[in-house]
């Protein structure tokens, strides 16, 4: 499919909306079973199948799942082989030591041509384990070519931020797009093809081995705010009838599996449940924050959070400092200093980041992992000392950040890539002193 063609396929999608919904959807009328999940025979003479994202017996609230009506059932493909993992990496990370140090990137250097979504998937680090299905993985991705193949992730799910370019999402229970400024939830296992709607494409991953991702809790703020359930966006059934060739890849315990398949597994006619991709616009993130002093925890920024066995402590927190007003009186407004037990993965969308005047651009990130020091660099710390606290609307960024509860370690690429910035930490040598006892 051309990037036209995809483009309008993209414009005309419709969707099926809210977080953790039991939504239900048919491309065929008819094809969803009434009454029941697994008939004698089901309709239209497609395969009944589900597709587990949580043990069967966790509590209802956490419990995942999907019931899919389709051609064939995924059980029918020949074995998988294993294939070149390429620049894409998994958890355990055991290359490289975690580093105390400060480090940022630029973006991404272009990819050379021909390059689809998966090839250009970029790990950056991680944690955890995927066979233990804890932790979390930092990748970047870039693209200048749509996939003919398919992928699915066994790992984990994958949050997936674009930067530049953006993306038509193929996946089993129907179309996405995401755009800069938005981002897509894929389930674990859920499998997808990414064809690009721009010439190029760019952007993060955040692949969670853990709990999935859900909405946090919103204690005193009340019933409504952060990310509302009804701006997250399923898709709505759409299948594939090919028969002939398909290259399926399966990320499985961090290494690609590769079968051809004799037909497309995108085939799901219907569908109902829970274990559902998402889009969500990060502009519809309604920011809450101090009107009165201090700058609030960036928690509170949370849109997705996915939980550990300790109450509180995230595996993976996904952040977003989306377009808010500052009216704080008597206060340094950008994010503070900061020692963070949780290890801090920043990427910037679009704009500047109210912390860092230079050096955080679009498409690079930057990593602050357990008990590195940072905060806000020496000119912002100067302007923002000395700036009038009028009430000042932050407009020109979008900044996002995976914070995570272990230190996050870099792969070999990363730690020695070109694109690691030299001298990071002079952004706070120039840091004078004030004290005047
Ligand atoms: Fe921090």
């Amino acid at each position: 499919m051309t990037t036209e063609q995809a483009r309008k396929t993209a414009e005309a999608l419709t969707y099926s909306t809210g977080f953790g919904n039991e939504h239900s959807s048919e491309a065929v009328p008819g094809a969803l079973p009434d009454g029941r999940n697994s008939p004698q025979r089901a309709p239209l003479g497609l395969y009944a199948e589900q597709l587990s994202g949580s043990a069967f017996t966790e509590p209802r609230a956490h419990n995942r799942r999907s019931w899919l009506y389709r051609i064939r059932p995924s059980a029918a493909h020949p074995p998988f082989t294993r294939i070149d993992n390429g620049t894409l990496a998994g958890a355990p990370f055991t290359e490289t030591v975690p580093d105390p140090n400060r480090l940022r990137w630029n973006p991404l250097p272009e990819p050379a041509p021909g390059t689809d979504w998966l090839a250009g998937l970029w790990t950056l680090g991680g944690n955890g384990d995927a066979t233990q299905r804890t932790g979390m993985a930092v990748h970047l991705y870039h693209a200048n070519a749509s996939m003919e193949r398919v992928f699915g992730d066994a790992d984990g799910e994958l949050l997936i931020v674009p930067e530049r370019g953006g993306l038509l999402l193929r996946t089993e229970l129907g179309l996405l797009a995401a755009h800069p400024g938005e981002v897509a939830l894929i389930p674990r296992g859920v499998r997808f093809r990414v064809e690009l709607l721009d010439e190029t494409a760019r952007g993060y991953v955040c692949e969670n081995y853990g709990a999935p991702f859900q909405l946090p809790d919103l204690g005193p703020i009340g019933a409504n705010g952060l990310a509302n359930a009804r701006d997250f966006r399923a898709p709505v059934a759409a299948y594939e009838d090919v028969e002939g060739p398909v290259e399926v890849v399966n990320k499985y315990c961090g290494n690609l599996w590769s079968a051809t398949y004799g037909h497309s597994p995108l085939d799901v006619v219907a569908w109902h449940g829970n274990h559902t991709p998402y889009v969500y616009d990060l502009r519809r993130f309604n920011v809450i924050g101090t009107i009165s002093y201090d700058h609030p925890d960036p928690s509170i920024f949370t849109v997705l959070t996915s939980p550990s066995d300790t109450p509180g402590l995230a595996g993976v927190d996904f952040v977003v400092f989306a377009p808010r007003w500052l009216v704080g009186e008597d206060t340094f407004r950008p994010p503070y200093f900061h020692r963070n037990v949780m290890s801090e993965y920043m990427g910037l969308i679009e704009g500047a980041y109210d912390a860092k005047a230079e050096g955080f651009v679009p498409g690079g990130g930057s990593l602050h992992n357990m008990m590195s020091a940072h905060g806000p660099d020496r000119e912002t710390f100067d302007k923002a000392s000395a700036a009038e606290l009028k009430p000042q609307k932050i407009d020109d960024g979008l900044a996002f950040m995976f914070e995570t509860r272990w230190p996050v370690t870099t792969t070999p690429q990363a730690a020695g890539a070109d694109h690691l910035q030299k001298g990071y930490d002079d952004v706070w040598q120039g840091l004078e002193r004030h004290f005047r006892p």
